[in-house]
């Protein structure tokens, strides 16, 4: 039997799938690239902006065909959209070919409901409104073999008036420190490099706990991990990073000099109404301060644009932040208006035109910035970790600074999943290019 996930969204829900994968093989099923080659297909959804949504609903219509063809056929949907109210009996109800149904809090029942379901006829769905116990020791099959992703911990307890995740991946659960570690040394021993700890928050770790064990903690205790080369983490909250955090990552040996610090928005006015709870000038102050203590940092981004009731002088606020800080890179998004949040409801929804256009001033401004940064980079010296070849170019290999940069270079097979120099010869927005140093 052949099973295929199709992943849409954020680090969390690839790490998620790499779950779903590891459950369906521990139950017989083998891994395919074609839907038309699997008999288990499970697609793992994203909600956080609309745009996910309808390329997802996209999908899962173009399945209908396969199923007709193979009934024996069972189709998943999981993750984040099915966690929105009434949404899985609406799915159910509009593509009633779909076999399963799992909301966040129930991806590992997946090969109990497809035994169910190879039982039955009717579709099944479990969607659970409550968080229920972190479940470990579920198998995970990882997408590479030199990064591995480590979920730190679970939910969001933010509530920016933007943002649906709060509401369809639940409250902050962190995982035990333990746990995470012992995790981290099977990853060492496997022969894995480097480590991704997420959470919607990383900063938040161990708050949930009764005694006093905290992020910038973790980051000291997986540190010392003897076989992992390079420690990130993702996402950070700007309000929650600590000056102690700050502290512990510029004494730290493996944590990188890469700080993803979303600030959503430049104006003060915004970030109240977003929910933020930090100024601009709080942001400034905690660049300030990384930028002193990691002078190599690359520091990179999210904003939103088009936030309800967002005027000219308040996009003309976020511009200046771009322009002062010098953001490495920006991830940016227009406004996308989640029901159930509460910037849905505001009245002042900027129109879609307005929110194109904004756009567009802004990534012309954040590219040509990220373009000058790479360029000041052009002869110096970075150490590359290897991750396999270039996308673009077949004969040449690619890997990441510890800043997080993509370095394309001419190499050989062997160097995969080992840490090179590489001397930087040119600059692009998106990448470096170099010679490696024999
Ligand atoms: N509309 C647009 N972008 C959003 N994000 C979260 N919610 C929304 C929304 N409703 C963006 C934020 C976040 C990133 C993962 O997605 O910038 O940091
Ligand atoms: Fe959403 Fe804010 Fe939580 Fe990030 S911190 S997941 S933007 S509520």
């Amino acid at each position: 039997m052949k099973y295929l996930v199709k992943t849409f969204g954020c680090q969390m829900n690839e790490h998620d799938s790499e779950i779903l994968a590891g459950m369906m093989e521990q139950i017989g099923y083998e891994q395919v690239e074609r839907p038309e080659d699997a008999d288990a297909i499970i697609i793992n959804t994203c909600c956080v902006r609309e745009s996910a949504e309808n390329r997802i609903i996209g999908y899962i219509g173009n399945l209908k065909k396969l199923k007709e063809q193979n009934p024996g056929l069972i189709i998943t949907v999981s993750g984040c959209m099915l966690q929105q109210p009434g949404a899985a009996e609406k799915l159910i109800k509009r593509a009633p070919f779909v076999d399963l149904v799992l909301g966040t809090h129930n991806i590992h029942r997946l090969p109990q409901l497809i035994s169910e379901r190879q039982g039955g006829n009717e579709s099944l769905i479990e969607v659970a409104e409550t968080e229920g116990d972190i479940q470990e020791e579920l198998p995970v099959k990882r997408q590479g073999n030199i990064k591995a992703q480590v979920t730190i911990m679970y939910g969001c307890n933010n509530f920016c008036s933007y943002c649906i995740v709060p509401f369809v991946r639940g409250r902050e659960r962190s995982r035990k420190p333990e746990a995470i570690e012992k995790e981290i040394k099977c990853l060492g021993a496997e022969g894995f490099k480097e480590v991704l700890l997420l959470g919607q928050n990383v900063n938040s770790y161990g708050l949930d706990f009764t005694e006093a064990f905290d992020f910038a903690d973790l980051l000291e205790r997986v540190d010392r991990n003897p076989d992992i080369e390079r420690i990130r983490y993702m996402t950070s909250h700007p309000r929650d990073f600590t000056q102690k955090l700050v502290d512990t990552i510029s004494k730290s040996q493996k944590v990188c000099e890469h700080f993803h610090l979303p600030i959503q928005a430049g104006s003060n006015r915004i970030l109240k109404q977003m929910n933020r709870g930090y100024s601009r000038e709080m942001y400034f102050e905690l660049v300030e301060s990384i930028r002193e203590k990691v002078p190599k940092a690359s520091i990179t981004t999210d904003i939103i644009v088009g936030f309800p009731g967002e005027t000219d002088d308040d996009f003309a606020d976020t511009l200046d932040v771009i322009k002062r800080v010098r953001f490495d890179a920006a991830y940016t998004f227009l406004y996308s208006r989640r029901s159930g949040t509460p910037a849905a409801k505001m009245s002042e929804q900027v129109p879609a035109e307005e929110k194109k256009r904004r756009l567009q001033i802004l990534m012309d401004l954040e590219n040509s910035i990220s373009r000058e940064i790479n360029e000041k980079l052009v002869g110096t010296r970075e150490e590359v970790l290897v991750e396999g070849t270039s996308k673009t170019k077949d004969i040449m290999f690619s890997g990441r600074t510890r800043t997080n940069k993509i370095v394309i270079f001419p190499g050989n097979e062997s160097m995969i999943g080992k840490l090179v120099n590489v001397n930087i010869m040119s600059a692009k927005t998106w990448h470096l290019e170099g010679q490696i140093i024999k």
